[in-house]
């Protein structure tokens, strides 16, 4: 999309952190912003302080992992604002630490409604209208670090996010031939609310012990992150050059290439010799191209 400049955006998430980012750019961009968030009191306050500079912004209650809450904010959105074009799939949650051995299924469960149930919800809501009005549209999807390497913390959070990133690709793939562009955010460190957020939403009691333990040291390593505003101008960036990857902090490119090298590194002879998938009738022409204009 080479403009955003008067397109309603609608945002998860949007009442903290990177969420709170994005909406500031994309509404410094002259994007109409609805800012979606189950902590609606906070979203009014910050609707009031953007509206106040001049943006056109309204704050809409959703609980992203209750797909009638979805179909409310978006008509909500659609009689205050207008059609969508710009998805951001942000709202998300950490999933404490644990090893997996002993994490609980209910934690579990709910680290995936928040972070991919989500997602789905969220596509399943707006894309068919983007695609039938046949405009410019843009899905982004907030993934992680974490969504790309397995750094040592929850296997909740880790396996979710390997989830979002796989979905938008698939999608990337799915939206391919449409005027609906995708983006994977996949921010390091960000100083952000979430060991608060996860503490505040999480069900079942509060995480004890070594857990509690390694939530505040976690928070105490967020609170130095990159500034979320940071991350939010750069997906603005990313929007108007349709770039799928977002990678902000690229210290972990060498992890990453790591990760790569392992991954082919397992790649051996064939458990069948003689024997080949017929890769491009599986993939029918859709590879993993670049694509983006610059
Ligand atoms: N902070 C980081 O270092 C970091 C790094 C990589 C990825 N992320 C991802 O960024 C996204 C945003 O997180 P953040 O760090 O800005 O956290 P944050 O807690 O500051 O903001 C998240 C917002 O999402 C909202 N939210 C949570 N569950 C919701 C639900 N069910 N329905 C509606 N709103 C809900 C919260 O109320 C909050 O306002 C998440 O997907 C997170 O996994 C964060």
């Amino acid at each position: 999309m080479k403009d955003v400049a008067g397109k309603i955006a609608f945002v998860t998430g949007a009442a903290s952190g990177i969420g709170l980012g994005m909406a500031r750019a994309l509404a410094s961009a002259g994007a109409k912003v609805a800012l979606c968030d189950i902590d609606i009191n906070r979203a009014r306050r910050l609707v009031t302080e953007l509206t106040s500079g001049g943006a056109s912004c309204v704050a809409v209650p959703l609980d992203v992992t209750d797909e009638a809450s979805w179909a409310q904010a978006r008509e909500t959105v659609e009689a205050t604002l207008g059609e969508v074009s710009i998805l951001c799939n942000n709202a998300g949650v950490g999933g404490g630490s644990g090893l997996a051995e002993s994490y609980a299924p209910r934690v579990f469960r709910w680290v995936f409604r928040s972070n991919i149930d989500s997602i789905l919800y969220g596509i399943r809501c707006f894309v068919p209208g983007m695609r039938a009005r046949g405009v410019e549209g843009h899905v982004v999807n907030v993934s992680s670090m974490a969504g790309v390497l397995a750094p040592p913390n929850s296997v909740a959070y880790v396996a979710s996010k390997f989830a979002v990133t796989g979905f938008t690709l698939a999608l990337r793939n799915e939206l391919k031939s449409t005027s609906i562009r995708t983006s994977v955010l996949c921010p390091g460190m960000t100083a952000t609310r979430i060991v608060e957020t996860t503490a505040r939403l999480r069900p079942g009691e509060r995480a004890q012990g070594v857990s509690a333990q390694t939530a505040a040291a976690m928070n105490a390593i967020l609170s130095t992150g990159m500034n979320p505003d940071s991350v939010g101008r750069a997906v603005l960036a990313a929007i108007l050059c349709e770039r799928f990857y977002i990678f902000t902090h690229p210290e972990w490119k060498p992890l990453a290439e790591a990760r790569v090298a392992d991954l082919l590194e397992g790649f051996g002879p064939s458990a069948q010799p003689g024997y080949a998938d017929d890769i491009a009738a599986i993939l029918n022409g859709l590879s993993q191209t670049r694509d983006a204009r610059c």
